[in-house]
């Protein structure tokens, strides 16, 4: 490290390049995904499917590369959302079906079929879908395993499976039945039918919908925005509406009740309420 110091001629250009070491391991390049770090104060992180020719299907290595970069997002302490977008004409059209086609059920057993998928849904930090064209199969699950979803106009959510001889394995009869109610969900995966942005949007599936251009741009400012709280408390707060999820009310409002009372722990929660009070923006330190 003196030596380092040395050569930079300077302690606090080591100090800088160690708090951004974490930057130059997040912007390594991959084959499936691109990723960068965006937005007005550069704390969200944008990943983006990168398989044109494929539609952005979600084969092993693509899986593989995205659990990567959460997980190098997920250890930055300088990001605070992360957005996930495909292409204009997909987010992803499924799991790669050529690369599944052959596996038996032996296979996926030994090999843990999509276990890679997981990480999406266990990452502490917020997770936004911005979804243009087709989040069918697997990429309707991985867009449910985020926590927000923003759509483009044109975007089309499906559980096409059935049509394939097999059903959805990333969440798709799960998910999709806690969030869209069992007549809807159950159309969807009996028929293989796809859903248009605007009814997604009305059966509560996405949050908002934007013109295809405008898309990403909006899943950036909604990051941004959400990187102007407490990092800490947005975690905090994440786990507790996934828990709405997992648990039953009571369990669920016990769940609340107590990480409610423990933000009172925090420097960020005093800090946000004298700054209330003292009518003056807060200074939030993730403490
Ligand atoms: N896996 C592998 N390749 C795929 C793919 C997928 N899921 N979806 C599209 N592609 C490939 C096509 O094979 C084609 O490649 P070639 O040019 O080499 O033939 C290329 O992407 C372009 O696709 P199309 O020519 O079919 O494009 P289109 O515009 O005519 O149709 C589409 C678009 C309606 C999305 C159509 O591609 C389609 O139906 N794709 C499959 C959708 C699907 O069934 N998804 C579910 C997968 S199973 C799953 O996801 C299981 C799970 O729950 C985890």
């Amino acid at each position: 490290m003196a030596t380092i110091a040395k050569i930079l001629g300077s302690r606090s250009s080591l100090r800088l390049l160690l708090n951004n070491r974490n930057r130059f391991y997040s912007s390594k390049s991959y084959e499936f995904i691109k990723s960068e770090i965006v937005g007005a104060k550069s704390n969200v992180a944008l990943i983006t499917l990168n398989r044109p020719k494929a539609l952005n299907a979600l084969s092993n290595g693509l899986m593989k590369e995205l659990s990567d970069a959460l997980e190098q997002y997920e250890n930055d302490k300088n990001v605070a959302a992360i957005v996930i977008t495909g292409s204009e004409k997909a987010f992803a059209a499924g799991a790669d079906i050529k690369e599944m086609q052959p596996n038996t059920y032996e296979k996926c057993i030994m090999n843990n079929f999509l276990h890679d998928w997981t990480k999406v849904s266990h990452c502490q930090k917020p997770i936004i879908a911005a979804v243009n064209g087709y989040a069918l199969g697997g990429g309707c699950e991985l867009a449910m395993m985020c926590d927000i979803i923003y759509a483009g106009e044109k975007a089309k959510f499906g559980q096409p499976e059935i049509a394939l001889g097999t059903i959805p394995g990333a969440g798709g009869s799960q998910r999709l039945t806690r969030i869209i109610g069992k007549s809807k969900a159950m159309e969807m995966c009996l028929t293989g039918n796809m859903i248009s942005a605007q009814e997604a949007e009305q059966s509560g599936l996405v949050s908002k919908v934007f013109p295809p251009e405008k898309l990403v741009e909006e899943a950036i400012k909604l990051g941004d925005k959400i990187g102007t709280h407490s990092n800490l408390i947005v975690q905090i707060c994440k786990e507790a509406v996934n828990s709405a999820y997992e648990t039953t009310l009571q369990q669920g409002l016990n769940f609340e009740r107590r990480q409610f009372h423990a933000t009172f722990s925090t420097k960020d929660r005093k800090e946000g309420m004298t700054a209330f009070v003292e009518k003056r923006p807060a200074n939030f330190t993730n403490e």
